[in-house]
C-alpha cells in the first residue's frame, strides 16, 4: 500500500517524501513542476537510496489523477500541491482558488471514487487571521484571512469538515503549519522560491550569500520587545515528521477529523532571526528598517501541546539548525549552479 504525495517535488512535499521513505513507507509522488524542479525527485532518491513511482501530472486533471489510483494501491493521500505565495495570490485569485480549492475537490472526489479515505491536508496558521491571543491553540477562532492564499486554506478546511460530517468513514488530519524554514541537512533539497523571495528566511540567506544587497525589516514599531514581528519558525524536517505521526494516528484510531498546530511554541522576532543567522553561519546580514508590510500581524506562535499529547510529536530542531541548514542549502545550490 502506498501514500500518494501530491506536490512531492516542492519544499514541504519533498522533505515529507524523504521522511516517509525513511520510515519504510511506499510512496507515489505526483507533481507538475509548476513551482519545483525535477532534480528534487532525484534528490529524494539519492538521500534515501530508495525508489518510487513518479507522475508528472497536474492534480486538477481528474483523468490523469485517476490513472494513478488505477495503477497503484493507494491507501492514503498527503496534499502538498497548493500554490503558496501570499502576494501572488492577491494578483491571481482565480488561479489560486482553481489550483488550491478545485484541486483539493478533484483529489477528494477521486479518493472517494477509489475508496481511499485517509487524507492529510497542509493548512496554515494563516487561518487564524490576526490572533486574539498567543500562543494559539487549535480552539482559537479561525477566519479573517487577508488574501486568497489564506482564504483557500480556510475554504478547504471547511470542505473537509463538511465532507467528514457527510461521511464519517473518512480519516482526516488538518495540519496548521506555522513558519516552515530550513532545509535537509544534506543540502540536496530545500526551498527554492522563484524570483525575489517574500519570506524572511530565504531572503536572509540570499543576503548572507551576497545574492541580495540587504534585508528590509518590515517595521520596528510593533508591540513586541524589539518592535519587529514575531513568528514561530519551524524546521521543515520537524514539520515533515509531524506528517508521519499524523498518518500513524489516522491508521490506529477509529475514524475522525483531527486538527493540529505544527509549530515549536517559541516566537522569534525578525531581528532575533538576523542575529541567530549571523551566529550560526558567521555571515553578515546587513539590514535596514522600512515601513510595515501591509497585511502583516505583530505576533504569531503556536501552542503545540495538542500535537505533543495526541501525536507524540514535538519539534526537535532549534533556531541554530534552521539557520545552518538554510545556509547550507543556498551554498550547495550556488556551487551546483557555477
Ligand atoms: C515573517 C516576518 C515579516 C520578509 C507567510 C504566510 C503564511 C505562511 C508563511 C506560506 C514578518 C518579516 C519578512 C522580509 C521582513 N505560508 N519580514 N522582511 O508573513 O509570517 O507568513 O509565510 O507559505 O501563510 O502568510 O512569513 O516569512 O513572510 O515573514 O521583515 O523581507 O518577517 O514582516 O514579521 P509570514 P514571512
Amino acid at each position: 500500500m502506498s501514500v500518494l504525495v501530491t506536490g512531492g517535488a516542492g519544499f514541504i512535499g519533498s522533505h515529507t517524501a524523504v521522511e516517509l521513505l525513511e520510515a519504510g513507507r511506499e510512496i507515489v509522488i505526483l507533481d507538475n513542476f509548476s513551482n519545483s524542479k525535477p532534480e528534487a525527485i532525484e534528490a529524494i532518491k539519492k538521500i534515501t537510496g530508495k525508489d518510487f513511482k513518479f507522475y508528472e501530472i497536474d492534480y486538477t486533471n481528474k483523468k490523469e489523477l485517476e490513472k494513478i489510483f488505477e495503477e497503484n494501491k493507494i491507501d492514503s493521500v498527503m496534499n502538498f500541491a497548493g500554490y503558496k505565495a501570499v502576494g501572488e495570490s492577491v494578483a491571481k485569485p482565480i488561479e489560486y482558488y482553481t489550483n488550491n480549492v478545485s484541486g483539493a475537490l478533484v483529489l477528494l472526489d477521486t479518493m472517494r471514487k477509489y475508496g481511499v479515505k485517509k487524507f492529510i491536508f497542509s493548512s496554515s496558521a494563516t487561518v487564524y487571521g490576526d490572533p486574539e491571543v498567543v500562543p494559539i491553540t487549535e480552539n482559537c477562532k479561525i477566519g479573517g484571512t487577508t488574501n486568497p492564499y489564506g482564504t483557500s486554506k480556510l475554504f478547504i478546511e471547511q470542505i473537509l469538515q463538511d465532507l467528514y460530517k457527510s461521511d464519517n468513514t473518512w480519516d482526516i488530519a488538518i495540519l496548521r503549519y506555522f513558519n516552515p524554514v530550513g532545509a535537509h541537512s544534506t543540502g540536496l533539497i530545500g526551498e527554492e522560491p522563484q524570483g525575489i523571495p517574500n519570506n524572511l528566511m530565504p531572503y536572509i540567506s540570499r543576503v548572507a550569500a551576497g545574492i541580495l544587497k540587504e534585508l528590509s525589516v518590515f517595521g520596528n514599531d510593533y508591540n513586541t520587545p524589539d518592535g519587529t514581528g514575531i513568528r514561530d519558525y519551524i524546521h521543515v524536517v520537524d514539520l515533515a515528521k509531524g506528517h508521519i505521526k499524523a498518518l500513524e494516528k489516522l491508521e490506529k484510531e477509529s475514524k475522525g477529523l483531527y486538527i493540529y498546530n505544527l509549530g515549536t511554541g517559541t516566537g522569534y522576532s525578525v531581528l532575533d532571526m538576523v542575529k541567530a543567522f549571523e551566529k550560526a553561519t558567521g555571515q553578515n546580514v546587513p539590514y535596514k528598517i522600512t515601513e510595515r508590510r501591509p497585511g502583516d500581524i505583530a505576533t504569531c506562535y503556536a501552542d503545540p501541546t495538542k500535537a505533543k499529547n495526541e501525536l507524540n510529536w514535538t519539534a526537535e530542531l532549534g533556531i541554530e539548525e534552521m539557520c545552518r541548514d538554510s545556509w547550507n542549502f543556498i551554498q550547495a545550490k550556488s556551487k551546483g549552479e557555477m
